[in-house]
């Protein structure tokens, strides 16, 4: 088992990061045993599709990766690196480049979702995104993959680059892989409006948790966070259709480890004034500890680049024989 995964160094992680992606990376990196590797990497080269002054950039790229060890990466037990330190992953993409279709890339929804209207002054860097994600999956061999569901898209993608390549040249050089996403995490919405996922780029900092909230801001955000003036049921079905309702439902769920039926048990017949204060005060434990740790690392630049030029190293080893392969195969001598 190769489970590997990435993800942007822009701006603070959010509790939709943490739930739908890093919780399950930290939980997949403490099951593996044996041969089993886990890859974790800070995707700074699909970072240049955002522009960034370049110290932002440099602290971005630090940043997270506090933040990731301090959320549980233990980089004695996993690999840990930034993708621009192993140029492995821009070279197998360009290779990639001449399997991926501009009809699969058109298809992409992510895409769509950035350039909106904008599309012919989008930079090609966006379009061709997804085949250097595919890359960053295929040069390891990943077999799995945990990402939110909003990636599940760029995995069918490289998956449909990997049979291609592997067909066309005949070989048997990629390893298909697997998409791991958490069911009951997948989605995390705003705290303002349970139409729409949590996301770092909504305008409005309320509709998040910040994983360096204090704990004031998370019980100030839990308090204003849009509800209904329903009680709380008896069972999880019947939150169908209050959707602000659902979310904080799951999130107390996801946190405490219980199943959404048994938190609406618990609560049952009491309306979110009730509701409310006890979800703050989970996420307050739960979050109060993450923080502390990622204080205390985040300006120790030191530890933080030792512990991604010796995962680069790793990765770069590991990456080594399928770009081997992929130019072996294609008649490129290196
Ligand atoms: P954002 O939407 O805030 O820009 P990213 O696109 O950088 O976040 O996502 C990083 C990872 O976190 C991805 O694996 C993504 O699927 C996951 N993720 C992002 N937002 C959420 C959310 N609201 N709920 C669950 N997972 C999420
Ligand atoms: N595109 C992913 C995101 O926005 C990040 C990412 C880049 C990634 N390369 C990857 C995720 C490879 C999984 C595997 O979250």
């Amino acid at each position: 088992m190769r489970v590997l995964s990435g993800i942007q160094p822009t701006g603070n992680l959010h509790l939709g990061n943490y739930l739908g992606a890093i919780r399950n990376w930290v939980k997949m990196q403490d099951e593996m045993n044996g041969d089993s590797q886990c890859f974790f990497f800070l995707a700074d080269m699909h970072s240049i599709t955002v522009h960034e002054e370049r110290e932002q950039r440099l602290s971005n790229v630090r940043e997270m990766a506090a933040a990731l060890v301090a959320c549980g990466i233990d980089p004695g037990k996993s690999v840990l690196f930034n993708q621009a330190r192993v140029p492995a992953h821009a070279e197998l993409c360009w290779l990639l480049n001449g399997t991926a279709r501009i009809g699969w890339l058109n298809r992409m929804t992510q895409f769509k979702d950035k350039v909106g209207k904008n599309r012919e002054g989008a930079s090609i860097g966006l379009f061709v995104y997804p085949v250097l994600q595919a890359s960053d999956v295929l040069l390891y061999q990943a077999t799995h993959v945990p990402v939110g569901e909003d990636q599940k898209q760029h995995l069918e993608l490289t998956r449909d680059i990997a049979v291609k390549f592997n067909t066309d040249f005949g070989v048997e050089l990629f390893t298909i892989p697997e998409p791991i996403i958490p069911k009951a995490t997948a989605r995390i919405m705003s705290l303002r409006d349970g139409t729409n996922k949590m996301s770092k780029s909504d305008p409005s900092d309320m509709t998040r948790i910040n994983l360096t909230d204090d704990d004031d801001a998370i019980a100030q955000k839990v308090r204003k966070a849009r509800t209904d003036p329903e009680p709380l049921p008896d069972i999880a079905s019947d939150l169908e259709g209050r959707a602000e309702a659902q979310n904080l439902v799951g999130i107390f769920a996801a946190l405490t480890g219980k199943t959404s039926d048994a938190v609406c048990a618990e609560f049952a017949g009491q309306g979110f004034g009730a509701f409310k204060p006890a979800l703050a005060e989970v996420l307050v434990e739960h979050l109060r500890p993450i923080r502390d740790r990622y204080v205390a690392l985040k300006d120790d630049h030191s530890t933080l680049d030792a512990i991604l030029v010796k995962g680069a190293e790793k990765a770069a080893a590991a990456a080594e024989p399928t770009l081997k392969g992929a130019y072996e195969a294609m008649g490129l001598m290196r």
